[in-house]
């Protein structure tokens, strides 16, 4: 047997941060960057061979596994779940998603993991369940997640997400135009995560106010996405951005790259994620996506994506 399962990155279009705290937030799967995880027969005990994460992996997957380590635990989790005992076998997981940037690359091999060690066993994992298993793996990954990395990545469509209620998928009235670029810089989520709590804990009124007025941008923003009121979407964009710099997530490089999307016509443009590093997001038109995209280039990007979300 040699057979493949596959998970997509993600990026969050509004209410990262405040989504933590009960904010609706929207996030689209980004299809064509994905995590593979191949699957091979062998005697042996299940080994899981990750080349190209942060901190590259060789995990043997038995009785006795690390509680604290994301690949151990997901393929305990999932073996639990689908009540098959140990397993021999390898599975070598390769990503074409960047680390610790904001776009999903935890919950991308978490789910891509679930699902081959399931076609191991010639089993299919409901999404629903693998989303509850790549959640609790993306708790050593962000402290106290809201869940909506492991719901996209998993269900791959655009949601409007808020933490514990029923999913809600979201319809775009127009397809939308977006740059990403990376600003090459890797930062931890959960250390943005606690600063914001820190924060919250500090100034719990005007923290709760900063929020509450990302919850009104991103109820504007679902509407906008649904009805195709792309310019009215991008001011939008660049008001999440400016809250998030208030709750002190943003950096002077990711501030550069949205700045200079502006500067080039962009019609919005904000951090995506975590914060700190990581990427930025920026809404072009047919008019302005290659001046938007020279612009990044020319402020620092170290690499660009471009994405049509439909
Ligand atoms: O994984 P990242 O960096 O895209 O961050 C996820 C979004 C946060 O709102 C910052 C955290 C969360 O769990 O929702």
């Amino acid at each position: 047997m040699n057979s493949q399962a596959s998970a997509p990155g993600k990026a969050i279009l509004f209410g990262e941060h405040a989504v933590v705290y009960g904010i609706p937030a929207i996030a689209i799967p980004l299809s064509n960057i994905r995590v593979r995880a191949t699957c091979k027969d062998t005697s042996h005990p299940l080994t899981v061979i990750a080349e190209d994460l942060a901190r590259p992996a060789v995990t043997i997957v038995g009785e006795e596994f690390d509680r604290s380590d994301p690949l151990s635990l997901m393929a305990a989790l999932t073996i639990r779940q689908l009540n098959t005992g140990d397993l021999t076998g390898e599975i070598r997981i390769r990503s074409d998603i960047p680390v610790a940037s904001g776009l999903g690359s935890g919950a991308a091999v978490s789910a891509a993991l679930g699902r081959a060690i399931a076609l191991m066993q010639d089993c299919v994992i409901a999404d629903g369940e693998l989303s509850k298993i790549v959640f609790e793996v993306e708790k050593l990954h962000h402290g106290t997640p809201s869940g909506i990395d492991n719901t996209v990545v998993v269900y791959e469509k655009p949601v409007y997400f808020v933490k514990d209620e029923a999913i809600e998928f979201i319809r775009f009235g127009e397809p939308l135009h977006i740059i990403i670029g990376d600003t090459g810089i890797a930062s931890l989520t959960r250390d943005a995560v606690a600063d914001v709590r820190t924060l919250y804990e500090r100034e719990p009124a005007h923290t709760a106010a900063q929020f509450d007025e990302i919850g009104d941008i991103v109820n504007d923003a679902r509407a906008c996405i649904e009805s195709g009121a792309t310019a009215r979407l991008g001011e939008l964009m660049t008001a999440n951005h400016h809250l998030l710099r208030g709750l002190n997530v943003s950096s002077a490089d990711l501030d550069r790259l949205v700045e200079a999307a502006l500067d080039a016509g962009a019609l919005g443009a904000k951090m995506s994620g975590g914060g700190r590093g990581g990427n930025v997001i920026a809404l072009v038109n047919d008019r302005s996506v290659t001046s938007v995209k020279d612009a990044l280039v020319q402020a620092g990007a170290k690499r660009l994506l471009e994405i049509v979300a439909r």
